[in-house]
């Protein structure tokens, strides 16, 4: 048995979800059939019940700019298995599940929870601050439909002018990148929420996808980035890719952090993701990149 979960393991490790599906849902999966689109602009490289921790350390590190083989198409037993009924979790206006659990699997009961936009860039939407159904973030502005993945996205003007910049000097270094994913609805999020307790089991769908209501992309203030490199779609290694890098490098000076570090799982709540980017301004985009540090350090708050 024990023998069986650990090939489960490693099959599942070695699959790597690719969707950069959004608002919409199957849209351009990049048609490689190594890899399985899920609804949610997340990838995973995976894992299923046991430590999280484990993904990273046994994650390959020989990945160069040339897009990294995948492997079976087939989904693991244990993930389906483990399938969730949708029509089980709570949906609007239901009670969220309630509990102490701070992991990155849990749904700890809220602190506090956002009602309007007051137009602070320091926000905090994370697991334990949510925003209300119907919070909506003001000046928002359309995305130019050429520079993401999918039509009708959205973002704060502010952090879409700075995302202009930074796409502008990437591009000018050669890379080829596109928005994702930006500004969701609480209703919008629910359903990628929803698509992926469908798609996996709930332990591991809650540490990639926000409950309605605690996603920071209801914010308007957060992107997801996919590149030709990643075939547009996600990669936990996103960071070894030259583009991805080059984000990562260079994030900070357009006012971008890296919302979902690697050392920080256990304080955002959530898994790597080297895709998903927040606007919080310069100056303290510069101190938490320096410092390595989560959002939540920064502010001080859980
Ligand atoms: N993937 C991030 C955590 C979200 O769903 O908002
Ligand atoms: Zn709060
Ligand atoms: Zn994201």
């Amino acid at each position: 048995m024990k023998r069986l979960l650990v090939i489960l393991l490693a099959l599942m490790m070695a699959f790597t979800f690719s969707a950069c599906g959004d608002q919409n849902n199957e849209g351009e999966d990049p048609g490689d059939d190594q890899t399985v689109t899920v609804d949610d602009q997340q990838d995973a490289d995976d894992e299923d019940e046991e430590e999280p921790e484990d993904i990273d350390e046994e994650e390959p590190e020989d990945i160069d700019d040339e897009e990294p083989e995948d492997e079976p198409e087939d989904e693991p037993e244990a993930v389906k298995d483990n399938l969730v009924d949708p029509s089980e979790v709570p949906l609007r206006g239901d009670e969220p599940p309630t509990g102490d659990d701070k992991s990155v699997r849990g749904i700890p009961d809220l602190i506090d929870v956002l009602t309007y936009d007051d137009g602070d860039l320091l926000v905090l939407v994370n697991k334990y601050h949510g925003t209300v159904p119907d919070y909506k973030p003001v000046d928002m502005v359309a995305i130019d439909p050429s520079l993401g993945t999918w039509n009708d996205m959205s973002l704060k003007k502010e952090a879409y002018d700075a995302y202009l910049e930074m796409y502008n000097d990437a591009k000018a270094q050669g890379y080829d990148i596109k928005i994702c994913s930006a500004y969701r609805s609480y209703d919008g999020q629910q359903s990628l929420h929803l698509n992926a307790l469908a798609a996996y089991s709930a332990d591991f769908a809650r540490m990639y996808s926000a409950y309605p209501g605690r996603s920071e992309h209801h914010t308007g203030l957060a992107v997801d980035i996919t590149s030709a490199s990643m075939g547009w779609g996600l990669k936990q290694d996103f960071a070894d890719y030259a583009d991805g890098k080059w984000l990562y490098d260079h994030c900070q000076d357009y006012g971008f952090i890296l919302r979902y570090t690697k050392d920080g799982e256990d304080i955002t709540g959530y898994m790597y993701e080297p895709w998903h980017f927040r606007y919080v301004g310069e100056e303290a985009a510069k101190e938490i990149m320096e410092q390595g540090i989560t959002l939540e350090e920064y502010l001080g708050k859980e």
